[in-house]
């Protein structure tokens, strides 16, 4: 583990602090001290894709009832409440899903929002990149997450329940960088499903200049039919890869780096593990995020989060705009994943796909 924040402590307490870093006084801090940093922003909780382990079709079928769009934050909302937090201290905003994209116009989002000066990147499937690389560009987007579970087609069909090709995804990420936009590749590992493509993925992704990262498979929502046997462990991943490529441990660029970086010794570029399960990362954690219906939540694994909307839609101005969300950030105690560890999760947990990952 390369964090320097050293490793979990399962041990402790709901009520142990969890040490703070490099605080800077002109961010929020939670009961812990950690600083609000980022903010991740759904904007929509739909998704063309369904994904087994996020949403299934037996519960996102044809019957399942999304958010109507009067429930959704219009893009003035969006912009003002991000507003309020990048004069709060958060210097990395990030749109999600469901899959951002399918909301509509969404490079216009990404207009007013980079006029706000924070690093702003995107998290989605791919799917529609190469249709809107050129805009969002255009529009200021600083930079690109894109998933992908596999390079196998059928394997990628099968993941994504949709039979949607794989092709159109590396077709997407081909697209954003020609327009000079960043990009990573995240890919969930799911035992047993599509472990097997850990390394013709990295194989693929050496020497592109895109950092590949994979993510252990984590329990969020309910419905994913997550079980630890399904995890397989950022270590064992580092193992077959380090086996066949050497890799050197990078130190991070900043606090709160989600994911652990390896270098290949040959100079082939960069791969990243994140390990929210086998070595969690709460005490660093200093991301909240937004629902599309404006809903506030301190944490991936939380059960309940607090509406926003009301505020933005009864002429709360922004002074009382910002002490909610300070009020909010600083009561904050989550530590989800280290409590998992410890065997004191619990099961009353929002879906992945109804907060953006
Ligand atoms: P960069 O700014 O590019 O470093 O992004 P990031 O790594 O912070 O965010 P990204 O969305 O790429 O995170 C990758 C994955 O890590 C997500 O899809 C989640 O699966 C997982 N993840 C991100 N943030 C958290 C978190 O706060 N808690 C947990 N448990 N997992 C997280
Ligand atoms: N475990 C880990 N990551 C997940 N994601 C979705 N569900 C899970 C899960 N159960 C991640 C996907 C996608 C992002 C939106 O969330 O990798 O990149
Ligand atoms: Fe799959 Fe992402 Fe869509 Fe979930 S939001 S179904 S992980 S593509
Ligand atoms: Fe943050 Fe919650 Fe994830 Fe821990 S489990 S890193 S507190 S979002």
């Amino acid at each position: 583990m390369t964090s320097p924040a050293g490793p979990p402590n399962p041990q402790s307490n709901d009520t142990a602090p969890i040490t703070a870093g490099g605080s800077n006084g002109s961010q929020l801090h939670d009961a812990f001290g950690r600083p609000l940093s980022d903010l991740r922003i759904s904007v929509t909780d739909r998704c063309n894709f369904r994904c087994s382990y996020c949403m299934p079709k037996e519960v996102y079928g044809a019957g399942f009832r999304f958010l109507p769009k009067p429930d959704i934050l219009s893009f003035e909302e969006i912009t003002r409440v991000a507003g309020v937090f990048v004069r709060a201290g958060v210097r990395k905003l990030r749109l999600t899903g469901g899959e951002p994209l399918l909301r509509s116009q969404l490079p216009k989002l990404v207009n007013s929002l980079a006029a706000l000066g924070a690093d702003l990147a995107l998290t989605t499937n791919g799917s529609l990149l190469a249709k809107y690389a050129q805009a969002l560009v255009d529009a200021g987007l600083s930079r690109v997450t894109v998933s992908l579970d596999a390079l196998d087609d059928a394997t990628f069909r099968r993941m994504n329940d949709m039979s949607f090709p794989v092709n159109a995804v590396l077709d997407g990420i081909a697209a954003a960088r020609a327009v000079g936009l960043p990009v990573k590749v995240n890919t969930v590992v799911q035992k047993g499903v599509n472990d097997g493509e850990v390394l013709p993925l990295a194989e693929h992704f050496r020497n592109s200049g895109i950092p590949l990262r994979f993510i252990e498979f984590m329990d969020v929502g309910s419905t994913n039919g997550w079980r630890p046997e399904t995890v397989t462990s950022g270590r064992e991943i580092l193992e077959r890869i380090g086996t066949r490529y050497p890799l050197h441990p990078v130190d991070p660029n900043q606090r709160g780096e989600v994911a652990e970086r390896w270098r290949y010794a040959d100079g082939a570029g960069e791969i990243g593990v994140i390990t929210s399960v086998t070595q969690p990362f709460c005490r660093d954690c200093t991301r909240a995020r937004l629902s599309a219906e404006g809903k506030l939540y301190t944490c991936l694994f939380a059960s309940h989060g607090h509406d926003l909307r009301d505020l933005l839609r009864d002429g709360t101005d922004d002074a009382d705009l910002t002490k909610r969300i300070a009020d909010i950030w600083s009561a904050r105690r989550d530590r989800y994943s280290e409590l998992r560890e410890a065997g004191q999760a619990r099961h009353d947990k929002i879906e992945m796909s109804y907060i953006g990952g």
